[in-house]
């Protein structure tokens, strides 16, 4: 009996305690960790940057500078028009991503499998406007690019190529290249040419079947042979856990 009355007791006091705690840690959740993302400080920290420099010239690694000032001028032309923000986010989104249009293809080529991350700001500039030539050009010739770099017989686009003649050799496929597939199913809706989502749909299908541990986690590098077959060295460069 008085273990039922004890338990009943902490259960009126735990539960309400409990719920409390749950809308208190809601409530933090809200004001310590979401609404600074949105607030003038952290968009003033954007802008710092961006006018830091007018000529930004490492690519892959600010890719995201560019995508941030196309969502901030998303937000304040389009979503919220009434926030009373006038910077012209969208003149520095187009400052910031000029360096990744009309690469060479020496350039193109030491892009790799980075070559989707460079192509998000075009694709954000799509999204402004659809109709733009000089956006949909960049895309299509960055999506051609990736394309040659498709081989068949494992179904994937390529990561690395490891000295010459390495191409046919060993097929290195790193997890990142899942962030290229985006490239190739805007080529195909850019160019109705469905070559591209056909590859898209074969890379991500071989990347469940043989990337993904049955934990749900991710090889970081997965080689495969010349006739398709897995080989064993498997990389854990970057990951947490390097065993298999
Ligand atoms: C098209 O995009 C390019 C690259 O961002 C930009 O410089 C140009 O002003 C845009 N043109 C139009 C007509 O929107
Ligand atoms: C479709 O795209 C692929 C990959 O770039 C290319 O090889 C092929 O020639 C294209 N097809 C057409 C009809 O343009
Ligand atoms: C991808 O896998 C799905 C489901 O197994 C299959 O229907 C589809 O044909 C595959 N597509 C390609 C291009 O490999």
């Amino acid at each position: 009996m008085l273990s039922h009355a004890l338990t009943g007791l902490l259960t009126c006091l735990a539960l309400p305690l409990g719920l409390a705690l749950t809308e208190r840690s809601r409530t933090a959740y809200w004001t310590e960790l979401v609404a600074p993302l949105y607030s003038s400080e952290a968009n003033n920290k954007v802008l710092a940057t961006a006018q830091s420099s007018s000529n930004p010239s490492q690519w892959p690694e600010y890719t995201d500078q560019p995508t941030r000032l196309y969502l901030l001028h998303e937000r304040f032309s389009t979503l919220c028009p009434n926030d009373g923000d006038t910077t012209d986010w969208l003149s520095l989104a187009r400052t910031w991503s000029n360096g990744l249009y009309n690469p060479s293809q020496d350039v193109l080529a030491s892009w790799a499998h980075d070559v989707g991350f460079n192509s998000v700001p075009m694709m954000h500039e799509l999204r402004h406007n659809p109709a733009n030539e000089t956006a949909k050009n960049a895309v299509l010739a960055n999506a051609q690019y990736l394309a040659s770099r498709y081989l068949s017989v494992v179904g994937c686009t390529k990561s690395w190529d490891r000295g010459k003649g390495d191409f046919e050799v060993r097929h290195m496929q790193i997890i990142d290249n899942m962030m290229n597939l985006q490239l190739l199913l805007t080529a195909a809706d850019l160019s109705g040419n469905s070559t591209y989502r056909d590859m898209a749909t074969s890379h991500a299908n071989k990347t469940m079947q043989n990337h993904i541990r049955p934990d749900g986690s991710s090889y970081h590098v997965v080689n495969y042979d010349p006739t398709n077959q897995l080989l064993p060295q498997t990389r854990h460069a970057q990951l947490y856990r390097r065993t298999r």
